[in-house]
């Protein structure tokens, strides 16, 4: 959106490879599409919600997503770049939403549940008379004498995201590095990297004049420093765009610098490591990022290409930091730029498309090739462009599908119990697994497994090891609490209000204005009092079966609840006349 200043996010895409091409002879049979969340509240100390802007930025994006994939050129009103060559993927339902045909995940977060609404308002736009096939066509809208009925608020789509908690391990493939013990502990011991201790201090002075300056609204002292980077970055970021504080824009782009050191080191660091030297337990989400995208195209490939076209993941920076460096395309050409924080709505694409023959004929397998696009945010400026991966230059930007398997499998997650080992995960899912893994490398190891360490740091990293210990010690006892209350909820009758985020400190909603809404945003102000209530349940009816999210977190765990069960729809309608909010539609009739 040109709301973000295009100046001070310094869109330089000057060096950018070849902009993505679509030849005619091409058939794209699928795509898998990972969305960084739309701008937030400030994600310190409150339970950040997704900013009208950020909306907007993710439906400007679905729009050019539509444009590309749905080859549909309609004029929707909304601000987006329509150079991007269209290059549809082959049998998709263009302008109904055929939920069969899309995988839609997202964690439980409202930021990244809203980001994914706001998306396929722009991919699916409401469209009256448009009734997917699969959804009973003109059939389900017709009634016994002939009258044709839309879908509500002139044909509003209705599309199927799935949201996973950590309680169900769908979770690990959109956010790998959540309640990942190994991960956390990993991360909590990143300040003593030598490259850390050299940020924090050049930049100790740095941190204490914006503390004066702007920090000190919200902000400790001693959370002011490099090793909350992104937090602060994240914070400045929002009150500047808001008009909220002094910050100049080169202290922003200072801050932006030092933020993206902080991530990579903790998310993209490959000499750290957890149970095993090597296991690259910083990129962890990047590793179960990899194994999502070989298995919608795995599913793709095996069903013919029924299933699967179009896979989309809404999730936060990690998974983009990690991928970056696990894939190489910090070594390609453009490697300098990809050491940088995405934007928000930034999109990972991976497309797996045939050259020649005819889109009547699923291709074998040796005529499939993938590409890697990406397209840094949502300013109309930044185009989705296609990069090489894995060290190849620019004439290698495509690859043949065995190829890029093979590439990915190098460092992938080959299966849950694979990414419960890793982490010495203790999310109830891991437990049947934890027999054979065993409890072994819960604490034993995490002093003396950064040996490689100056003398100094590994004091440092010794003395951290009981607290660590801690934190793996409080979420277990978490999780038996969790299974508990799983219990006592299915037995009948405790409810829970969400609250929202493990890091939520004060219910204070500061700059969030609940109240107001855009004529157009009907959805999204529905959670108007500060999106407590957790509304993505009527979008998890049909997979049943979750009922208690259990957030087992380092910094301080809470117990969630998510009415997911098919028993729980009355309570859950119960709850939202509480609020004083209608439904959408009537639940049944
Ligand atoms: C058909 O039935 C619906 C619902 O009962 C009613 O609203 C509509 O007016 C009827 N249409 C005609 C043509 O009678
Ligand atoms: C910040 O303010 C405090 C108290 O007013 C002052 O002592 C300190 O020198 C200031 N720090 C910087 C870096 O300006
Ligand atoms: C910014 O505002 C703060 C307080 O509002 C003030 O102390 C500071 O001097 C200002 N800084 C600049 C660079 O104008
Ligand atoms: C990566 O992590 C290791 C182990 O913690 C540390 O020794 C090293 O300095 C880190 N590398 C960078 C560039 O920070
Ligand atoms: C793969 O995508 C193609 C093209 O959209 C589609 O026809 C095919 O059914 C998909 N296969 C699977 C297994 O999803
Ligand atoms: C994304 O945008 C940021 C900020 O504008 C920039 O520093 C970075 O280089 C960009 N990344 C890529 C891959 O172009
Ligand atoms: C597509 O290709 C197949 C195999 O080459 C052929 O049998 C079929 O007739 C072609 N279909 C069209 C519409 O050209």
């Amino acid at each position: 959106m040109a709301l973000l200043s295009a100046a001070v996010l310094g869109l330089a895409l000057a060096a950018a490879p070849t902009e993505a091409v679509q030849s005619t002879s091409e058939h794209i049979w699928s795509s898998s599409v990972w969305l960084l969340h739309g701008e937030t509240t400030p994600i310190h100390g409150r339970n950040p919600s997704l900013t009208p802007i950020g909306a907007q930025q993710m439906l400007s994006q679905g729009a050019l997503f539509r444009d590309r994939y749905l080859d549909w050129t309609e004029n929707l009103g909304v601000d987006y770049d329509d150079d991007d060559v269209s290059a549809p993927i082959v049998g998709i339902g263009r302008i109904a939403i055929e939920n069969s045909q899309l995988d839609i995940a997202s964690s439980t977060d409202s930021f990244t549940f809203g980001s994914a609404l706001a998306f396929l308002q722009g991919l699916y736009p409401p469209r009256t008379q448009a009734f997917a096939e699969s959804a009973g066509g003109m059939e389900a809208a017709t009634l016994a004498n002939g009258t044709m009925l839309n879908y509500p608020l002139d044909g509003y789509q209705y599309p199927n995201i799935k949201s996973a908690s950590l309680l169900d391990q769908e979770s690990i493939w959109i956010q790998g590095h959540v309640g990942c013990s190994q991960y956390e502990r990993s991360k909590i011991l990143s300040r003593f990297d030598a490259m850390a201790v050299k940020a924090a201090d050049t930049n100790t002075n740095f941190y204490a004049e914006l503390y004066n300056q702007t920090f000190h609204k919200d902000f400790d002292p001693d959370e002011t420093n490099f090793d909350h980077a992104y937090e602060l970055y994240d914070y400045a970021a929002y009150e500047y765009h808001h008009g909220k504080s002094n910050i100049t824009s080169g202290q922003l782009v200072s801050l932006a610098d030092l933020a993206a050191r902080e991530q990579t080191n903790k998310n993209a660091n490959l000499t750290a490591y957890g149970n095993t030297p090597g296991d690259n337990i910083r990129a962890i989400a990047g590793r179960s990022m990899a194994t999502k995208v070989l298995n919608s195209f795995d599913d793709n490939i095996s069903q013919a290409g029924v299933t699967s076209k179009l896979s989309l993941q809404f999730t936060t920076q990690e998974p983009f930091i990690s991928f970056f460096t696990l894939s190489d395309a910090i070594g390609g050409p453009s490697g300098d730029n990809f050491l940088a924080l995405p934007n928000p709505g930034a999109a990972m694409v991976f497309e797996l498309y045939s050259i020649g023959g005819n889109d009547s004929v699923y291709p074998a397998d040796e005529d499939l090739w993938v590409r890697f696009l990406y397209r840094n945010g949502t300013d109309p400026a930044a185009k989705l462009t296609q990069y090489p991966l894995f060290g190849n230059g620019n004439e290698m930007s495509r690859i043949t599908w065995a190829e890029f398997k093979a590439s990915m499998e190098r460092f992938d997650i080959d299966s849950v119990p694979g990414w419960c080992g890793v982490c010495n995960s203790v999310a109830p899912f891991c437990l049947e697994f934890s027999e054979s893994s065993g409890g072994s490398g819960d604490t034993s190891s995490s002093g003396s497994s950064d040996g490689g360490n100056a003398a100094g740091a590994a004091a440092q990293a010794a003395a951290m090891s009981p607290a660590v210990a801690g934190v793996i010690g409080a979420a277990a006892s978490i999780s038996l609490i969790g299974l508990a209350l799983l219990g006592a909820i299915l037995m009948g009758g405790i409810r829970f209000h969400r609250n929202a985020d493990p890091k939520q400190r004060s219910s204070t909603l500061g700059g969030f204005r609940g109240a107001e809404k855009m004529a157009s945003d009907t959805d999204i102000a529905y959670a108007k009092s500060g999106a407590r209530h957790e509304r993505t349940g009527s979008w998890e009816l049909r997979g049943g079966g979750r009922a208690v999210t259990v957030t087992a977190a380092a910094a301080g765990a809470t117990i969630q609840s998510k009415r997911s069960v098919r028993s729980l729809r009355d309570i859950d309608d119960d709850d939202i006349s509480e609020m004083g909010v209608a439904p959408v539609k009537p639940r049944e009739f």
